[in-house]
């Protein structure tokens, strides 16, 4: 079985590991240029960024070519938009004479930083039985079920997921402030190899999947978001280290 995944705070990691298999990170796949995946079991493991799964991930699904007797997709969500994201890329799957045998979602802690005080976002999750839900998950997987929800949560406004992406991207900035000590682990984080420290300050291309693993991972807290809640409220799943959100997601050497 091989478990492809995205993560930038951990959560999506923490659901690959559950299920065995081979881990690999797409960050890796992409930088390696490497779109031929095949064996018995595939699993592809996300978040819901906007209704729909990240750039990144998106234009992976475009490219990758997937040998599987069952393939399943899984991502996990703060909120809501989960079968938007699923059906969206099991259409894309099928367009390319994909099969997609199985997809569901996880509800997590929503690291969405701009709406949400993260200390209370993390209060509100914490008695979720995670662990449970993923169980009856990898039941399902190992049973090789069949098994597509089908639901549209978005049916009033036409590609909800475009309006969402480019509003809230031109809405929310990552700010750097004074206290930057150069520390590159915001450089090391990136999916995209976006980030560059320049002059000692980290400076921003434009290839921003606006995962907000920087922000979040910043260990002085400078790189913050305008107008969010607390910038003092920072989240890494408990129980994923930094250094494998590095080693899941770097591209510079
Ligand atoms: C840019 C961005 C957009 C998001 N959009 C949604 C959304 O539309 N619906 C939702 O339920 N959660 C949304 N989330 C929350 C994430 O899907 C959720 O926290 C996920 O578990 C994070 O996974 P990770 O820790 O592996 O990065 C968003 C998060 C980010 C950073």
């Amino acid at each position: 079985m091989k478990i492809l995944y995205y993560t930038s705070t951990g959560n999506n990691l923490f659901i690959a590991k559950q299920f065995g298999g081979d881990l690999i990170s797409i960050p890796q796949l992409v930088k390696d240029n490497e779109f031929d995946i095949a064996d018995d079991t595939v699993g592809i493991i996300f978040p819901v960024f906007f209704a729909t799964s990240p750039k990144l991930i998106r234009e992976f699904v475009e490219k990758v070519n997937i040998r599987t007797d069952y393939l399943f997709l899984i991502t996990s969500y703060g909120r809501d938009g989960d079968q938007n994201a699923l059906r969206i890329m099991k259409e894309t799957f099928n367009k390319r004479g994909i099969t997609v045998n199985y997809t569901n979602s996880v509800l997590m802690v929503d690291n969405f930083l701009p709406v949400f005080d993260m200390a209370e976002e993390i209060e509100l999750k914490k008695d979720l039985n995670i662990i449970g839900e993923i169980e009856k998950i990898n039941n399902d997987v190992l049973a090789k079920r069949e098994y597509i929800l089908d639901k549209e949560l978005f049916t009033d406004v036409e590609n909800i997921e475009v309006v969402l992406e480019n509003t809230m991207c031109e809405k929310y900035r990552i700010q750097v402030g004074k206290d930057c000590s150069g520390c590159e682990v915001c450089t090391k984080v990136c999916p995209r190899g976006n980030i560059e420290l320049t002059g000692e300050k980290p400076s921003f291309g434009d290839t921003c999947d606006f995962c907000l693993g920087c922000v979040h991972h910043c260990k002085t807290h400078t790189l913050t978001i305008n107008d969010e809640a607390n910038p003092d409220e920072r989240y890494r799943n408990p129980n994923i280290k930094l250094s494998e959100i590095i080693k899941s997601n770097r591209q510079t050497i």
